[in-house]
């Protein structure tokens, strides 16, 4: 069940003058060399590459706990936002029914399931426009305990369990975060709420493998014991220290190089829906852990490629003219499947049209596979660059696997770029300008700053 790196099209022999030669491959083995001994020195700091080990005690008590929450709830909501939504997110996309919510409760395996990461009132109305609270559990997780966005959220949920369960909440809240710091713990406690923790060292956008991702998987039924075996097995892999045998190094190197040339956008494009949301949550990782402005030693940076998601095949109507004849500034990584969990026949019909009797006798497994090998030749033929990551079939550990090389890859990519790939000052920027804009204590000098913006002219404004 092992994941192929296929990087021919990144090469000088398939794309043309523009791909890669084995010279240019060659030019960063001894920085690949000295990243690879970095990636094995930090380990212990890396605390998100040991998930897949130590977390039995943690499992025991999730799988305990989603049962419990199967068998009382219709409903299970998650709120967070970032690495606390983009991961479940993804999973359960992955892994379960593609009409999970529609199905009937015979047909499904858990709760319906819901992830709330945004704050816009439309949506907070509509799901309580779809949702019966009495018969809801909602699961709010935040690493930091902190992120105003989630806090929002956890007002308002709370307050509405109170006017409905007067003093006790306990039963329909379960918590996520860090064990000790933040907010939420202490909010936790006061309201005796089922908790789990997000291990020490491992940050937003790494934490899927933790109970960030485990819980909400395990409540939808997902066999999470697979998954981290997915991982584990991806770890093995990635212990080969020649980064041309290492596909999270390898896919690491040509991103480095890619970059390099100035080919800025890395587009992520899987050839199935249930990958789609794969492409959200590897958006996040590539772009939070490698869009950095300064270096470790501090000197200027401003690295990173801006990711972008596509969908094979509905984007090959959308997108793709661009990605053939468009500028040479992008990577296509296409994420395709051998088997789909489905076989669907075209049958026989309309003979007297050719055109469309053509498909008659065909699946759609091969009309997916046909268009997928015709997009990357037509990409490679216009000289853009692209590589194809294939899974045997999705499956808790396939995608445990996939989750921990793009991880690798991204953790791998930062020490080739020299930069610290796991925190996000960007980030913390707009979270500190909201917290002074509606007047967190503590806040006043950032206030103060905001307030000294120039005006804005009128005149730029159309209306
Ligand atoms: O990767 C990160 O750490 C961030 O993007 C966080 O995931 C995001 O800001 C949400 O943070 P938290 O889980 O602390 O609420």
């Amino acid at each position: 069940m092992r994941i192929r790196v296929d990087y021919n099209n990144m090469t000088r022999k398939m794309a043309g003058r523009r791909g890669f030669t084995d010279k240019d491959i060659a030019s960063v083995a001894d920085l690949c060399a000295a990243a690879a001994d970095a990636m094995d020195a930090n380990r212990d700091s890396m605390r998100w590459r040991e998930l897949p080990y130590f977390q039995e005690e943690a499992i025991a008590r999730i799988e305990e706990e989603a049962e419990r929450v199967r068998r009382e709830c219709e409903y299970f909501v998650v709120l967070g936002i970032g690495g606390s939504a983009l991961g479940p997110i993804a999973v359960h996309q992955a892994l379960s029914h593609l009409k999970y919510n529609e199905l009937p409760n015979s047909r499904r395996r858990g709760p319906r399931f819901y992830v709330l990461d945004n704050v816009d009132p439309e949506s907070m109305t509509a799901l309580f426009d779809v949702i019966d609270p009495q018969k809801t559990i909602f699961n709010v997780i935040t690493k930091s305990g902190g992120t105003s966005e989630t806090m929002s959220q956890l007002l308002i949920v709370s307050d509405m369990l109170l006017r409905i369960y007067c003093e006790d909440i306990s039963s329909h809240l379960v918590a996520i975060t860090d064990e000790f710091k933040g907010n939420l713990i202490k909010i936790a406690k006061l309201e005796n709420l089922p908790t789990f923790y997000v291990p020490d060292g491992v940050g937003g956008r790494f934490s899927e493998l933790c109970p960030v991702g485990l819980f909400s998987a395990a409540v939808c039924g997902i066999d999470i014991r697979e998954l981290l075996a997915g991982a584990a097995y991806m770890d093995e892999i990635c212990e080969e220290k020649d980064y041309r045998k290492n596909p999270a190094y390898m896919l690491g190197a040509l991103s480095y190089l890619s970059m390099r040339r100035g080919l800025n956008i890395q587009v992520l494009m899987p050839y199935t829906d249930s990958l789609k949301y794969i492409a959200d949550w590897f958006a996040q990782l590539w772009a939070e852990s490698l869009g950095k402005r300064v270096h470790r030693d501090g000197t200027e940076a401003y690295t990173g490629q801006t990711p972008v998601k596509a969908l094979g095949v509905t984007d090959q109507h959308s997108q793709v003219q661009l990605y053939t004849e468009g500028p040479f500034d992008k990577v296509i990584t296409f994420l395709g499947v051998d088997r789909y969990r489905s076989l669907v026949a075209m049958p026989e019909r309309y003979p007297d049209i050719p055109d469309v009797s053509f498909l008659s006798g065909h699946t759609l497994n091969e009309l997916i596979k046909a268009e997928q090998s015709a997009t990357e030749y037509a990409v490679m033929k216009s000289g853009h660059l692209s590589q194809t990551i294939t899974l045997p079939e999705v499956n808790p550990f396939t995608v445990g696997e996939l989750l921990y090389l793009f991880e690798m890859m991204t953790a791998f990519t930062g020490e080739l770029l020299g930069i610290n790939a796991f925190d996000q000052p960007g980030v913390e920027e707009g979270k500190n300008a909201t917290y002074a804009l509606l007047g967190k204590p503590g806040y006043d000098e950032k206030r103060a700053e905001l307030e000294k913006m120039p005006e804005k002219n009128p005149e730029y404004i159309i209306r």
